[in-house]
């Protein structure tokens, strides 16, 4: 296990972060809780169990546009190169790209520590000549990542259209630091299209109720955590498609007027009010490139499936 010496371990997704953002949004009109505490140990495995939903088409979508550009995402890639992930989850698609790029390293970051660490270790004895450098961090910060030994250029990777998952102006400054803490390198990254109404509800509504357990995650992660009395049956997942925004909105709505305890203090429900805990916006092709404009990146290449459900897109310093 070598490769994981050089671990950068930073604390993150505390209990102390989600006590107090969890406090916060539950004071806040309307309620919410940040997405990013969807993932912990559970979180991480609800989102895997999603990926392969009949109903999820992104995962199989942007797994065969990886697979069958390959070969061109190796050519602009070139040798020697240092791969940085943002939002890493399972680590699955990026094997696609380092059983053909054959990068120096790989350094895969993501918030949810103890899923990281332990899909890092089967990803490290697998590729045992590459140097992986986990970190466990907030994506959204300013991230001053080490110097890879050896490395030409180094280029991020985004996919799984976490990007949507940021408001415009948000998603912005994000993919602006991004490209900082990548030292202007390129960025291929993952954008789930403006499509038919009825396929985005379908993928955000499956019938086993996946992604409403994802949804509710949240407090089951207070109550085991925080010690939080959420009653997970008195809250409904609702994910309905807001055609102006475009935009999926996910909320948890009391089915009942309540109240609940956490961290000792006492928040109280009417029925049927909301508690907002994701957004996820999708892009056409031009409207992703204003944004990657606005990130100071211009979208050199991107690749579609045949129906235009998603798109994987590289983008580079303007
Ligand atoms: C939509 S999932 C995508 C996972 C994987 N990249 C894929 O394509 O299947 C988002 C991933 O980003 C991570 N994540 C979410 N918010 C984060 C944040 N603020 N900082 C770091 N990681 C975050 C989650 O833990 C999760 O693994």
């Amino acid at each position: 296990m070598d490769a994981l010496r050089t671990v950068t371990p930073l604390a993150e997704n505390r209990s102390s972060d989600f006590a107090q953002c969890l406090t916060d949004g539950l004071s806040h009109s309307p309620k919410q809780i940040p997405c990013k505490y969807f993932y912990d140990d559970e979180g991480s495995r609800l989102f895997d169990a999603i990926c392969e939903l009949p109903e999820y088409y992104q995962t199989r979508t942007e797994t065969a546009l990886l697979a069958a550009h390959a070969g061109e995402i190796a050519a602009l890639m070139g040798r020697d190169a240092e791969i940085v992930e943002f939002g890493a989850g399972s680590l699955k698609k990026v094997r696609l790209l380092l059983n053909v790029v054959r990068p120096r390293g790989y350094t895969p970051i993501d918030i949810s520590g103890d899923y990281l660490m332990a899909v890092t270790e089967t990803l490290a004895a697998e590729y045992p000549n590459l140097a992986l450098r986990p970190m466990v961090a907030d994506f959204t910060a300013a991230l001053a990542i080490p110097p890879l030994p050896g490395a030409r250029a180094r280029t991020g990777f985004f996919p799984g259209s976490t990007i949507g998952n940021f408001k415009p102006d948000a998603a912005a400054g994000m993919l602006r630091r991004m490209r900082a803490s990548l030292n202007g390198g390129s960025l291929l990254i993952g954008v789930d299209l403006v499509k038919d109404p009825a396929r985005l509800h379908a993928a955000y509504n499956d019938a086993a109720g996946v992604t409403a357990a994802f949804n509710r995650n949240l407090l089951a992660r207070a109550n085991r955590d925080l010690g939080a009395d959420f009653n997970l049956d008195a809250f409904a997942h609702y994910a309905p498609y807001n055609p102006v925004a475009r935009r999926i909105e996910m909320y948890l709505i009391s089915q009942i007027r309540q109240s609940v305890t956490v961290c000792g203090r006492r928040f109280d429900f009417e029925a049927g009010e909301a508690v907002h805990t994701e957004d996820s916006h999708k892009y056409t092709p031009d409207s992703f490139a204003e944004l990657a404009a606005r990130a100071g990146y211009t979208l050199r290449t991107a690749w579609q499936d045949d129906e235009g459900l998603f798109m994987l897109a590289w983008l580079e310093s303007a």
